[in-house]
């Protein structure tokens, strides 16, 4: 199924915080030429658009719902409907910028190699990467969907999810790079319940499991099976709210 614009930007300030963050580190003052690969609605591309207006600054992604919404919201801006994952531009560009959308991708040492093949000398690659594996939501939709209840519809699900360690992104970029910088930042999302958090979960790291599950009993089923294990990762603070730490994975890669 397709992804879900409206659903997916219901926390679009914490979502769109890590395009910030990465975009305030690229040292590049006057770059002419932006992508944002996996662009989602527009909202990371935006966050570029506000940092160099005069840059021409061209998003894509391969979900028509995400692109028709963006070219709803942005109209004056380039939108591509494209795989990244088979990338053919002919031109290149002075950043490649790609925020929370790799790890939907297989294969890193073909794509980084496909994305870095297309910054111009003296441009930057830029990237973030949700470590969603190291998070308790993980541990608690591992705990849910291997069990015996889930196992034989769901098992593979969680397979569709790609990411490495920093070293091996280091390791790829290194011997092509002037320069490259790291980080990972833990976000602290202050969420009004764990019903928050699997709402949050269920436009992106849930969607492959609600994509299997057809039908509509199974759904209800499995997302109470997910809430109750929600409740025994993550605490419920004095205040009723409950903390959604989220670790992330930064890199720059200078050409
Ligand atoms: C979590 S959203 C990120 C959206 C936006 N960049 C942001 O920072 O919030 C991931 C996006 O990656 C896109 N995507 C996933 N696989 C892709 C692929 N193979 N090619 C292009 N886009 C892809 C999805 O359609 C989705 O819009």
């Amino acid at each position: 199924m397709d992804w879900n614009p409206k659903l997916y930007m219901k926390y679009g300030n914490e979502r769109t915080q890590p395009s910030i963050d990465l975009v305030s580190r690229i040292a590049l003052d006057y770059p002419k030429s932006i992508i944002d690969i996996g662009c989602g609605p527009g909202n990371s591309t935006q966050i570029l658009v506000k940092r160099w207006p005069k840059s021409e600054i061209a998003g894509l992604d391969n979900s028509p719902n995400m692109i028709e919404k963006a070219g709803k919201d942005f109209p004056k801006q380039e939108w591509m409907l494209a795989n990244a994952a088979n990338i053919n531009i002919s031109r290149k560009y002075d950043i490649v910028f790609s925020n929370a959308t790799i790890q939907w991708i297989p294969d890193h040492e073909k794509l980084l190699s496909r994305l870095f093949s297309i910054v111009n000398t003296g441009g930057a690659l830029a990237i973030q990467i949700p470590m969603f594996k190291d998070l308790a939501i993980w541990k608690a939709i591992e705990f849910v969907s291997l069990g015996s209840k889930w196992k034989s519809s769901l098992s593979s699900c969680g397979s569709v999810f790609t990411y490495h360690s920093s070293g091996y992104y280091y390791d790829l970029l290194a011997l092509v790079s002037q320069k490259i910088e790291m980080w990972e930042t833990t976000y602290m999302h202050i969420m009004d319940s764990h019903e928050a958090i699997f709402e949050w979960s269920k436009s992106t790291a849930l969607r492959p499991y609600f994509d299997e599950l057809k039908d509509e009993n199974a759904r209800n089923d499995f997302k109470n099976d997910i809430i109750a294990r929600l409740k025994i990762e993550y605490p419920i603070q004095k205040s009723g709210k409950v903390i959604f730490p989220f670790k992330r994975l930064f890199f720059i890669a200078y050409k």
